[in-house]
């Protein structure tokens, strides 16, 4: 089943999502050369606590901190530490979070200072693919119809989607039906209804797609050892335009 918000619904989850998207532009600020990651973490949850919400992350499935901090090769679910940021990387930031009974989830990734020329092309294609997949986040079309546009612009810049994490239904769990692969055929999957609420969030290599888990059980890295960027909003299908709900404007 397929949950769809109301209005009542929708006004609490608007307010979710700007909390989360003011995390997630607190975190990207933050990125700089010499920030530990569990600085990083530490500003964003007492950000998310002080705005009377709750980090979706912590506790979740036994996950240990607010906020994923996935540094270059590292694709999701990378634990904030001691790791120092440096100049030249490139960092995927995570961050969810619960108020009034509703999640947001949004992801980017972020240059730490200056970064090489094939890092830029592959955030700024990560963050395009996220859009070409948005044109079709409209009532009557079908979930893969949005898997198809990612899959296709990401590969037609020459790198390759993650497969083995996909998006998701997000509201009041931080998961809820039905996935949303960033890959696929078109014209498979549900339709799309108005108040459905969607967490998208191409996962982009700039090699092989696969990946490996760490014996953390959490961090996911590229095979090959190749850097991998994110993209992530949570957006409502709505009568007309899609209505992105991560942003920042009106907090
Ligand atoms: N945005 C990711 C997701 O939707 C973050 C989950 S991290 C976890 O799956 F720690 F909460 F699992
Ligand atoms: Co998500």
């Amino acid at each position: 089943m397929i949950a769809i918000k109301n209005e009542r619904e929708l006004a609490f989850m608007r307010q979710a999502c700007k909390i989360t998207a003011a995390a997630r532009a607190l975190a990207g600020e933050m990125v700089r050369p010499g920030v530990s990651t569990e600085q990083i973490d530490k500003a964003v949850h007492d950000f998310i606590v002080r705005q009377g919400a709750k980090p979706s992350f912590l506790h979740y499935n036994g996950y240990p901190a607010s906020v994923c901090i996935s540094v270059n090769d590292t694709i999701i679910h990378g634990i904030p530490g001691g790791y120092v940021l440096q100049e030249g990387d490139i960092v995927s930031v995570d961050v969810g979070a619960f108020y009034k009974g509703f999640h947001g989830d949004c992801a980017a990734t972020f240059p730490c200072g200056a970064i090489s020329a094939e890092a830029e092309k592959l955030i700024n294609v990560t963050k395009q693919s996220f859009f070409e997949g948005l044109r079709f986040v409209r009532r009557g079309h079908r979930v893969s119809d949005i898997s198809h546009a990612i899959q296709t612009y990401v590969e037609s810049n020459g790198y390759s989607v993650v497969r083995s994490f996909v998006g998701h239904g997000v509201g009041a769990q931080l998961h809820e039906e039905p996935e949303v692969p960033n890959f696929g055929a078109p014209g498979r999957g549900p339709r799309l209804i108005p108040g459905m609420t969607l967490a998208i969030e191409p996962m982009v290599n700039e090699g092989t797609y696969d990946v490996r888990i760490l014996k953390d059980g959490w961090t996911t890295v590229t095979a090959d050892g190749k850097l991998s960027a994110h993209y992530e909003n949570t957006v409502l299908i709505t009568d007309g335009e899609p209505e992105i709900l991560t942003v920042t404007e009106g907090l």
